[in-house]
């Protein structure tokens, strides 16, 4: 049996066994990893014989020999990155192990105290050393009778050469190690970190399922191991799939578009960090950019250590076994969704100093690139974008097209000209000296200005039958008879690596691996997508709107877990019956494993993130837009009452919705009041006061 106690942060497993002649002995064992001290883990096991009397042996090591095999279609590509720099022991108590990462060289030190106990008193078998390469192990022997327990406390320090306010990794290890409270302190301080943190990130639904609530904690548990506030300090990113598997190699993609939000309205330290991750990366960016002929920066799709693009350019179809060309690197949307999370976090901290130190540099830069990528097209008297991918990857070229690639994808565009808007946006507010130097050290011209404003004004956005079209000729594709793959074949969610199988190819065909246009509508609210489109010179409304979602639901088979999240939010005013099921569909992506086998590469942390999400922003209708957090509630039939709190402009707000009020309550002292919306009126809530609206 394993229990997760998310509350306090702890894993238990617990085994009964019993070997060949009868002998039953029981385990429990608990782990954590700290909450508390960045650098230290404990893993704490009680044995108890329960027939029988004996000698129990313990080995306790540190294995520098791990090497990634866990997805299985990676496992003939280099699996071994650790060399052994040294091991030893240090007293009675202590082993430790120094690898060297064999490609960036860097540092990693273990150094684990084992302590042993009978019934809870401290005892001191002999230990020998077991020593491999990359290994290092105390073994013990200990005698012990029928019912005693025997307690083994395993604390390990772990430090890398990246790690700040160090001398060197191993002395980092070892003095951590010698300076290590005991287990039961350890986890102390550990939950009440944990205690703390769900403090702020806690989310109450009362739903029709008593399991929801509990999945969308697991899946806020999950996201704060990954993008824990010890990761403030470090030049991390956000791995896809967390920090639990292998799957993308640990590579940095546009996830964080749905993880920021989360973050961005709880714990914003956290995603100020994981942007200047990106700020960081941003010379690499430019470096890309000038290397493809283009102007600004150009953000690699797949990235890790230095921001190159490490993207694959063969994937394999484990459905034929063929390597076949993979065409992704031209998803260069994950620019936009780069600038898209620059303001998301701007508007809900209001944080001018980011802005003006970092954020409007990177806008600028990705609005240069756009700008240079966008080419004028006289006779329809608009830019258009031609040769790159949209999210939605089951369509990398024309059908029987030499190059890869396809024109106008209409997210892209249409995120292209609001970026572009947002880079002006911000140049314009930012304070004068600031604004004065960014125009200078970038070489901002005027001409440019005036260029990104008619860019953005007169962008083409693909129409077809009175809908946005996914992109240019999308509308010449066939129609699939998705009923009749999802017959023949139980799982289509990866209807591309089926079609290929078969020696065709999805390109040809009217579907979509996941939601590509519709990202459009998750992104934006209504009423600011109808204004964008209007701006371009389009119309957008309620009609167009509702039409170009059906449309494109039924042609969509959610081949990547972020896309159930992203229907499910679209469809949540309009089918709410098909928004629930989305929604549940997506809250079990990895409890139930619902690809069929995709989890233990690792946990979906974008459709984690975003299933809360759903729950913080989309139901309760919360949009921090200007100087104003707008709230526009519309729960769904099986919801009966939420509660949380967000953080917004240096305010903690509680927010409590039923089905008949919003109410705030402000739990912040001296601040300035804030901005609330509400049904078109702005209101204030000052520091301490609560407001409560009327939803009827
Ligand atoms: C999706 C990408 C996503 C990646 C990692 C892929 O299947 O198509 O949009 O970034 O998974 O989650």
């Amino acid at each position: 049996r394993q229990e997760l106690d998310m509350l306090n942060g702890i894993l238990t497993r617990k085994v009964k066994f019993a070997d060949r002649q009868g002998r039953q002995t029981q385990l429990r064992q608990r782990r954590l990893v700290s909450m508390d001290s960045p650098n230290l883990v404990g893993l704490e096991t009680t044995i108890i014989p329960v027939n029988w009397s004996g000698r129990i042996q313990i080995l306790s090591a540190l294995d520098g020999r791990v090497s990634n095999t866990l997805v299985e279609r990676y496992r003939q590509l280099n699996n071994e990155h650790l060399e052994q720099v040294g091991a030893g022991t240090s007293g009675e108590e202590l082993i430790w192990l120094q690898v060297e990462t064999v490609q960036s060289h860097i540092r990693i030190a273990e150094a684990a105290r084992t302590r042993a106990f009978r019934d809870g008193r401290p005892i001191h078998p002999r230990r020998s050393i077991v020593r491999k390469l990359g290994y290092v192990g105390q073994e013990m022997e200990i005698p012990i009778k029928e019912g005693q327990s025997l307690g083994i406390e395993k604390i390990v320090a772990i430090y890398s050469s990246r790690d700040r306010a160090i001398s060197e990794s191993l002395i980092g290890a070892l003095e951590e190690i010698r300076r290590a409270d005991d287990f039961a302190e350890l986890y102390k301080r550990h939950a009440r970190s944990w205690n703390r943190l769900w403090e702020r990130c806690n989310i109450e639904v009362a739903a029709s399922h008593d399991w929801i609530s509990q999945a969308l904690n697991l899946h806020i548990f999950h996201l704060l191991q990954t993008a824990s506030t010890h990761s403030v300090d470090l030049d991390v990113g956000i791995p896809p799939r967390g920090l639990n598997g292998e799957a993308y190699r640990g590579l940095i993609m546009w996830d964080e578009i749905f993880i920021f939000p989360f973050l961005n309205l709880r714990l914003p330290d956290i995603t100020r960090s994981l942007l200047l991750y990106r700020y960081r990366r941003l010379h690499r960016a430019r470096w890309a950019a000038r290397q493809a002929g283009y102007e600004g920066a150009m953000f690699p799709w797949q990235s890790g250590s230095d921001g190159r693009e490490e993207g694959q350019t063969w994937h394999l179809n484990p459905m034929s076994g063929c390597w076949i060309p993979d065409h992704t690197q031209l998803e260069r949307h994950i620019g936009l969704a780069i600038a898209y999370n620059v303001w998301q976090y701007y508007q809900v901290t209001g944080d001018l100093d980011f802005m003006s130190s970092y954020g409007a540099e990177m806008l600028v830069e990705i609005a240069r690139f756009w700008a240079s990528k966008a080419q004028y097209n006289e006779c329809i008297d608009r830019y258009e974008i031609r040769g790159i991918m949209g999210p939605d990857e089951f369509h990398e070229k024309y059908p029987g097209a030499e190059g890869a690639g396809i024109d106008n994808n209409a997210y892209t565009n249409v995120m292209v000209a609001w970026t572009l808007g947002r880079a002006l946006d911000a140049i314009q507010q930012l304070p004068l000296e600031h604004h004065r130097d960014l125009r200078e050290v970038l070489h901002i011209r005027d001409e440019e200005l005036a260029l990104w404003d008619h860019i953005s004004r007169r962008m083409y956005v693909p129409f077809h039958d009175g809908i946005v079209n996914q992109f240019d000729g999308y509308e010449r594709l066939e129609e699939l008879d998705m009923a009749a793959y999802g017959r023949k074949y139980c799982n289509i969610h990866r209807l591309d690596r089926i079609l290929r199988a078969e020696g065709d190819t999805p390109d040809r065909y009217k579907i979509s691996k996941q939601a590509d246009v519709l990202m459009l509508f998750y992104l934006f609210s209504s009423d600011e997508l109808s204004e964008l489109f209007s701006k371009m010179g389009y119309r957008m409304d309620q009609d167009i709107m509702s039409r170009t979602i059906d449309y494109y639901a039924e042609r969509t088979c959610h081949g990547s877990t972020l896309s159930r999240v992203v229907h499910a939010w679209v469809l949540s005013r309009r089918d709410r019956e098909l928004s629930w099921n989305l929604f549940l569909e997506a809250l079990r992506s990895d409890i139930s494993d619902i690809q069929g086998g995709t989890t233990h590469e690792g946990i979906h942390l974008g459709a984690m993130a975003s299933t809360v999400d759903i729950v913080q922003r989309c139901y309760a209708g919360i949009e921090a837009r200007g100087e104003v957090l707008w709230f526009d509630p519309c729960l769904p039939l099986e919801v009966e009452r939420l509660r949380f709190d967000i953080e917004y402009r240096h305010h903690q707000v509680e927010v409590g919705i039923d089905r008949n009020r919003l109410r705030l309550i402000s739990l912040t002292r001296d601040v300035a009041p804030i901005k609330i919306g509400f049904k078109g009126k702005i209101q204030e809530l000052s520091p301490g006061s609560a407001l409560e609206l009327d939803l009827n």
